[in-house]
């Protein structure tokens, strides 16, 4: 396990439902893994991003005008749904569709490989906060090991269709020593790994990007994993965003 897990080939890079290859469902496995719907409105940060109609990634509102996701769901524009619980009812009460054509990757993406995976979105508009939707304040603590965190999605179910909800799965908190052995050819201290355990939660294609909630703030955004979702063992690789609370407040207060 350890040795599959280790080798970048066998990698799934993110979570892209329509990836930077185009490809659709190149994998087996499912939704966010063995969740259950969401209570509705319960995740009131996290966004949906659309290209040309189509939902291709998630995002969290970090602030009433800015959308933290992965940097790999970069586009050169987006159209941001927010206070949704059903994709297919883009018109659901209390949610809003906003445009946004500014995103600024960390300038330090992929270098090295696959490490540093998050962007700002800056939407068109100014978002005023209601009970379906509401930014999330980042941690500015790192995760130990062992901490339960919620990570909820829209990503591709066993079946290859999106979910008609939002899914939510609690997984916990990988040990770093665990996280680097497992990932040892791409690990890099901008990583953080949850779930893997036997209860098979994870996230999953097309979740990338969206919220890994612990202890009440965002700990963590869908990054990538192994190709198939779910084995225990094999936890899934979540952008560590305590190490990036300066670059975030910094972006935003320049932009
Ligand atoms: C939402 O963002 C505003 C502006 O940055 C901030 O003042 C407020 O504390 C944030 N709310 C939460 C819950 O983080
Ligand atoms: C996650 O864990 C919390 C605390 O144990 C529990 O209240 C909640 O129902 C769980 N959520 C899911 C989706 O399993
Ligand atoms: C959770 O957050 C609260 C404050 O928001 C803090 O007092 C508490 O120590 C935190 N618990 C853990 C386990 O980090």
């Amino acid at each position: 396990m350890v040795a599959t897990a280790g080798n970048p080939w066998g990698l799934f890079l993110g979570y892209l439902i329509f990836g930077v290859t185009g490809s659709r469902a190149s994998r087996a496995g499912g939704q966010i893994i063995n969740g259950e719907d969401c209570s509705p409105h319960s995740q009131p940060w996290q966004a949906a991003l659309f290209l040309d109609n189509e939902f291709f990634c998630a995002g969290v509102l970090v602030h009433p005008q800015w959308v933290l996701s992965a940097a790999h769901c970069f586009q050169d524009s987006y159209t941001v749904g927010l206070g949704l619980h059903s994709l297919e009812a883009r018109q659901e009460p209390g949610s809003r569709v906003v445009e946004a054509t500014l995103s600024i990757q960390h300038p330090e993406y992929n270098k090295p490989f696959l490490a540093n995976d998050l962007m700002l979105i800056r939407l068109d508009e100014l978002v005023s906060e209601s009970d379906t939707i509401r930014n999330i304040s980042v941690a500015s603590l790192c995760p130990s090991a062992g901490d339960s965190c919620l990570v909820s999605g829209w990503g591709l179910l066993v079946d290859g269709r999106l979910p008609t909800v939002l899914q939510c799965a609690n997984v916990s908190v990988v040990a770093e020593e665990e996280c680097t052995e497992l990932y040892d050819a791409v690990y890099h201290p901008s990583m953080l790994c949850a779930g893997g355990g036997q209860d098979r939660k994870d996230s999953c294609n097309g979740d990338s990007g969206g919220p890994l909630i612990c202890n009440g703030s965002l700990q963590g955004l869908v990054s990538f994993g192994q190709a198939q979702c779910g084995q225990v063992g094999v936890p899934g690789v979540y952008t560590n965003l305590c190490k990036f609370t300066d670059w975030i407040e910094k972006t935003i207060q320049a932009s």
